[in-house]
């Protein structure tokens, strides 16, 4: 017999070779494939495998020598491989950027731990501080917080009070008119006849109304707006005793255990008798020093009996009730208890001030 298995041979060679190129191919690549550890390196590993002249790419073409019934397998061992080799390289481009992102990640870390720019505390100004010890005072007494508008009527800031329209005590206060009828006011004792307005026939009217008031003065002392703190107890049977005991125990509360109280003869047209409050002085306690000018003495406050007639339009009756009322610059207080010699520092909003309370 002639020896026709040859051709056999070499055709099934050829598979046979083409079967091993293949898994050559697969292996070699899969090993190739774990040594790149760049995207880039990894790209260039495809193209030189899936190209247009890769290895993998290049067995298609000799596919085409192989024996009808063989190109089937091989066609079909290439497909399975290049779907494996695919896979794995999808695989290891996602373990690539994972890796690459986790390094800048890393790399681009923002140091946090540097000391950051310090923000400044800001401090109660004077006044606040003023206005909440004062409150503090009088709510321990008993006393509740009233308040009224800043722009009031000449009705409530003064006829009310028992000042005509042609008084002469209304030259004591520097009034801003903004209309024949409507004034900036220029004390908190408005305040007291709007609150007896709103409570009578209740008793007792015990309240302070703290707040702003205007007057047209303007030197080191005086402030066109300042702040009062009005003070008012209407109730059956009160006496001047005990507008000098409730203010005796405000005035050691505020400036000191050791301090003294003496109320001189005044005239305020809403009270009855009226008086000035002066403390006993809290630089030199009495002796005389610049600050009392020499008398030992310090007023801080306006006070008195309520007039009948403020009591009348407040809704009581004078033969039944009684009251004592007294009002207060904020700002004495605080010049007083701060040791600030002028007012103007008080609204300047010097941080180098204010920082010192
Ligand atoms: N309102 C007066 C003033 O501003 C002070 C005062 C209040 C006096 C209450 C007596 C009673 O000067």
């Amino acid at each position: 017999m002639f020896p026709v298995p040859m051709f056999h041979d070499l055709i099934g060679k050829g598979m046979r070779g083409m079967r091993d190129r293949i898994r050559e191919i697969e292996l070699h690549v899969l090993e190739e494939l774990e040594k790149r550890l760049s995207p880039e390196d990894l790209q260039e590993l495809k193209v030189r495998t899936m190209g247009k002249k890769g290895t993998l790419t290049a067995l298609y073409k000799e596919m085409r020598d192989l024996r009808a019934e063989f190109k089937r397998e091989a066609g079909q061992m290439i497909n399975d491989v290049r779907e494996t080799l695919e896979k794995a390289f999808a695989d290891k481009e996602e373990v690539l950027s994972d890796l690459m992102l986790k390094k800048r990640l890393q790399e681009e870390t923002l140091d946090i731990s540097l000391p950051g720019l310090p923000v400044r505390r800001g401090y109660r100004h004077p006044l606040t501080l003023m206005f909440d010890e004062i409150e503090e005072i009088f709510l321990a007494m008993g006393f509740s917080v009233a308040e009224g508008p800043e722009i009031e009527t000449d009705h409530y800031n003064f006829e009310a009070l028992n000042l005509p329209k042609d008084h002469p005590a209304r030259d004591m206060q520097d009034s801003f008119f903004i209309s024949e009828e409507i004034v900036l006011r220029t004390q908190t004792s408005p305040v007291q006849v709007r609150t007896m307005q709103q409570m009578c026939p209740a008793l007792p009217v015990k309240i302070i109304a703290p707040g702003k008031v205007f007057r047209y003065d303007d030197d080191a002392t005086h402030s066109p707006m300042f702040h009062q703190v009005e003070g008012l107890l209407v109730d059956k049977g009160v006496r001047m005793s005990d507008l000098k005991g409730v203010l005796l125990l405000f005035v050691r509360q505020m400036f000191g255990e050791d301090r003294e109280i003496r109320l001189r003869p005044s005239f305020f047209p809403f009270t009855e008798p009226s008086a000035e409050v002066d403390v006993s002085c809290m630089i030199c306690g009495g002796k005389g020093c610049r600050l009392c000018k020499g008398t030992g003495w310090i007023e801080i406050l306006g006070a008195g009996m309520v007039h009948p007639r403020v009591l009348e339009i407040g809704g009581y009756d004078p033969k039944e009730v009684t009251g004592f009322a007294f009002g207060m610059g904020v700002e004495r207080v605080a010049m007083l208890k701060y040791g600030i010699e002028d007012i103007r520092l008080i609204y300047d909003n010097d941080v180098r001030f204010l920082q010192q309370f």
